[in-house]
């Protein structure tokens, strides 16, 4: 049996915003659909999931109770959510891994939301039980390698052409890795 961080936890950003950190939940359908929509298209074509697929949206929010998977949202005092992270883990001989996502709204980035996002993000994959999280990220998301390898991630391995973006375009796929036990 894994376990589940419920907490809400309140934090003030660099620029002085206030949000809070918390697991996804069933009501929150509306809010992530828009947060989807409001994502940059320089962001949208890079990413693994259509966050603006109401499937796609359904599918994380139906999984919102799912044994082996985290989502946490950063919401402001209206509900509106500027940030969503999850870690899933793996199946077979990789059990003991597990996968991070993590994304925040345009106008909220660089304060430091990212940051606290992936602390939480960390905190779930504990209780999940894995031993290693990795993020796969395109090699030209300079932005998401700057704040894993802060974080302590070091790059494992470089996949060649091994992701396409929105646009059908190839991409050499880096792989970062931290030891979380
Ligand atoms: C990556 C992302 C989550 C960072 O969110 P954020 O809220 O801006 O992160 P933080 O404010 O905590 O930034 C932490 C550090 O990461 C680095 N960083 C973040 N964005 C950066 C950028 N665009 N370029 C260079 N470094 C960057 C910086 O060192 C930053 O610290 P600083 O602001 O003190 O210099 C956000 O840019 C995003 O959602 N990008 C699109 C999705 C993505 O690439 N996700 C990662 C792969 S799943």
């Amino acid at each position: 049996m894994t376990m589940r961080v419920e907490a809400a936890t309140p934090i003030t950003l660099r620029n002085g915003q206030q949000v809070t950190i918390r697991p996804l939940a069933e009501d929150d359908r509306a809010a992530l659909m828009r947060f989807g929509q409001q994502l940059p298209q320089d962001d949208l074509i890079y990413l693994e999931d259509d966050l603006q697929s109401p499937e796609i949206i359904n599918r994380l929010v139906n999984a919102s109770a799912a044994e082996n998977w985290r989502q946490i949202v950063a919401v402001r005092d209206d509900g509106e959510i500027v940030g969503y992270s999850a870690v899933r883990r793996l199946t077979g001989w990789s059990s003991h891994v597990g996968d991070i996502q993590l994304m925040v709204e345009s106008s909220y980035r660089r304060s430091g939301l990212g940051t606290e996002m992936a602390k939480a993000i960390f905190e779930a994959a504990r209780g999940l039980g894995v031993a290693k999280v990795i993020v796969e990220i395109l090699a030209v998301q300079t932005g998401g390698r700057a704040i894993f390898e802060r974080l302590g991630f070091s790059r494992e391995g470089i996949f060649s052409k091994h992701a396409h973006d929105r646009h059908g375009n190839r991409h050499d796929l880096v792989v970062m890795a931290y030891h979380v036990m």
